[in-house]
């Protein structure tokens, strides 16, 4: 059994992310969303928001769950038994940061292996920072994420569109 864990912040979730867990749920048996708890960082969406998002937008995927973690991602992969990280490179700027990443969490655990998909093309200029600077200011995002959130994103900054 191949349990992964394909974790980050999704604050909030775009299409990029959709695509990778979509992807990487054909590699693996089972995968896990996992949602960083980070309460040091100013979210948009409050962890239950996006773990409720996630699990609205992966319903139709039998080998996908969604759950929130918090401190280290090594310390909950052994909680929940998975060996696997998923990760997408969007452009060589993003190598540096997951490889040292990837090499820290091999170290603190040699049994957790890091696994890169490198992201759709049609997506590998979007980032969840970038949804939030366009919505901020009206922008349209709905190129970025998936339409069901698209309202959710103005309502934070108190846009009707
Ligand atoms: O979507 P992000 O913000 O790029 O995701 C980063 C994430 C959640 C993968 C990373 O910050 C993480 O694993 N944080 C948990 C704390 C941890 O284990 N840090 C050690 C990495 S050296």
């Amino acid at each position: 059994m191949k349990k992964a864990i394909y974790p980050g912040s999704f604050d909030p979730l775009t299409l990029g992310h959709i695509d990778m867990i979509q992807r990487s749920a054909q590699i693996v048996d089972e995968l896990v969303v996992g949602v960083l708890n980070n309460s040091a960082k100013n979210s948009l969406f409050s962890i239950e928001e996006r773990v409720s998002m996630i699990k609205e937008m992966t319903d139709s995927m039998p080998n996908v769950t969604v759950a929130s973690f918090d401190g280290l991602l090594v310390d909950y992969m052994k909680e929940i038994d998975a060996t696997i990280i998923v990760r997408g490179l969007r452009a060589v700027t993003d190598f540096e940061y997951e490889l040292q990443i990837a090499q820290t969490n091999h170290v603190e655990n040699p049994d957790v292996e890091t696994i890169f998909l490198t992201t759709n093309l049609k997506y590998s200029y979007l980032s969840s920072t970038i949804v939030k600077e366009f919505a901020s200011y009206g922008g349209d995002i709905s190129k970025f994420v998936p339409e069901q959130m698209i309202d959710r994103i103005y309502q934070k900054y108190n846009i009707s569109k």
